[in-house]
């Protein structure tokens, strides 16, 4: 049985973040850092790379426990179990892990992936997050997916025998996709779904083969009116089907959110390897952000060279951590703590501007000290943060 995961008031979550940067191919709406090789690369010794960075991490955080590992990507569904098994045996010899750590792996259901669920499974994975992205072959066609509806099916069905916990992403408000196709798909899913659903609305991303389609006038997306209607009718549906918002674009059931992504938005400890990782760390009360270098080759050559791949290692003004704890915190369902945004900002909302956000109804107070987003709130993120730090 599930129970809801309470609020913590102190960062006891500790989470290990690990990048897998290929893909078997590049889809065209994906800005992640992915890459797609002609040669496989070379499993071991990013393996190798991996350990010694973790390593790196493990001399600075001694005395934490693990309570959530999130395999992500790219595609790390590409690498084979025994590869997912050495890095998870690798990260329990550094730090002890929680007997009910949650151990998360990013998977895209082509028929090969599947193949190796066992095998993740016996190497430790918990809980698998499928890229499903939509039960629709023409809309997968646009999205320029190489796998089928078909083989999304068998891989959600395999997936819940296999695994405790599952996951599946779509992606919503794409090209020529009317309200009602919406509808009836997330009804689909949300019938196949276990106890959690990340429903994305497709963006436009910089630099991507879709952004410079939309700016040729070649593929339109709905406006933000329309996009308001899918947003509000994805509310709906999930929350009818019992896979309510804990954030933005995540539903789950009570008890299924993903610890780990709580770890981000609830501002708490993680660390973040392989290339392009980001990490947030507590140092004597104060944040330190990390990143390591994106380019996959590169960040193998530093890690070998010095033992990290660290291209920022930093530490947070305070400014910058209340910024970064409002922008993470709000959008969560459950929203920030006033008297942690406090102890770690040293300072307060304006009560002018917490007035003017309230009688627009773009935030609200909770009882216990909290302050959240509502579901219009949610919609204007961007600007109820900058309006709040401000
Ligand atoms: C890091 S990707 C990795 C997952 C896995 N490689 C896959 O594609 O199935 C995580 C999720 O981000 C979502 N995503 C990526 N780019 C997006 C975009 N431009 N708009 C909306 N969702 C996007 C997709 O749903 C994807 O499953
Ligand atoms: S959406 Fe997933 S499979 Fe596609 S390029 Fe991005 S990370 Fe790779």
């Amino acid at each position: 049985m599930t129970t809801a995961i309470p609020v913590p008031d102190s960062a006891t979550a500790f989470g290990i973040y690990v990048h897998w940067p290929f893909c078997a191919a590049k889809c065209p709406y994906c800005d992640f850092n992915s890459h797609v090789r002609h040669q496989p690369p070379d499993e071991e010794r990013f393996v190798a790379a991996f350990e010694r960075e973790l390593s790196h991490f493990a001399a600075l955080t001694p005395g934490r426990t693990v309570t959530s590992i999130f395999l992500g990507g790219g595609t790390p569904s590409l690498m084979q179990a025994s590869t997912v098994g050495a890095l998870l045996d690798r990260i329990a010899a550094l730090w002890p892990v929680a007997p009910d750590a949650e151990i998360t792996l990013e998977a895209n259901p082509g028929s090969a992936e599947a193949e190796r669920f066992r095998g993740y499974r016996a190497a430790g994975v918990n809980r698998l997050s499928l890229g499903v992205q939509s039960l629709d072959d023409a809309a997968l066609q646009t999205l320029g997916r190489i796998h089928s509806v078909a083989e999304a099916l068998t891989a959600v069905e395999l997936a819940r025998a296999t695994f405790p916990r599952l996951s599946f992403d779509l992606i919503y408000a794409r090209p020529g996709q009317t309200l009602r196709d919406w509808e009836a798909e997330l009804k689909k899913a949300a019938a196949l779904a276990a106890d959690h659903l990340s429903l994305y609305q497709l963006t436009i991303e910089p630099e991507t083969p879709f952004f410079r389609l939309h700016e040729a006038g070649k593929l339109a997306v709905p406006d933000s009116d329309l996009a308001a209607e899918f947003y509000a009718l994805t509310q709906e549906v999930a929350g009818a089907h019992g896979l309510p918002a804990y954030e933005i674009s995540n539903h789950a059931a009570p008890g299924g959110e993903s610890r780990h992504n709580l770890t981000y938005w609830r501002y708490q400890d993680y660390v973040g390897v392989g290339p392009g990782a980001h990490g947030r760390l507590t140092f004597d009360g104060s944040k330190r952000a990390t990143m390591t270098e994106k380019h996959p080759e590169r960040w193998l050559e530093g890690v070998e060279r010095q033992g990290h791949g660290l291209v920022v290692d930093e530490a947070l003004t305070l400014e910058e951590t209340a910024d970064e704890m409002l922008l993470m915190g709000l959008r969560l369902r459950e929203g920030v703590a006033r008297e942690r945004y406090l102890k770690m900002s040293g300072r307060d909302f304006s009560p002018a501007r917490l007035a003017f956000l309230n009688e627009h109804g773009f935030i609200e107070a909770c009882g216990d000290g909290r302050l959240r987003t509502t579901r219009n709130g949610w919609l204007v993120l961007d600007s109820v943060v900058a309006d709040l730090a401000a």
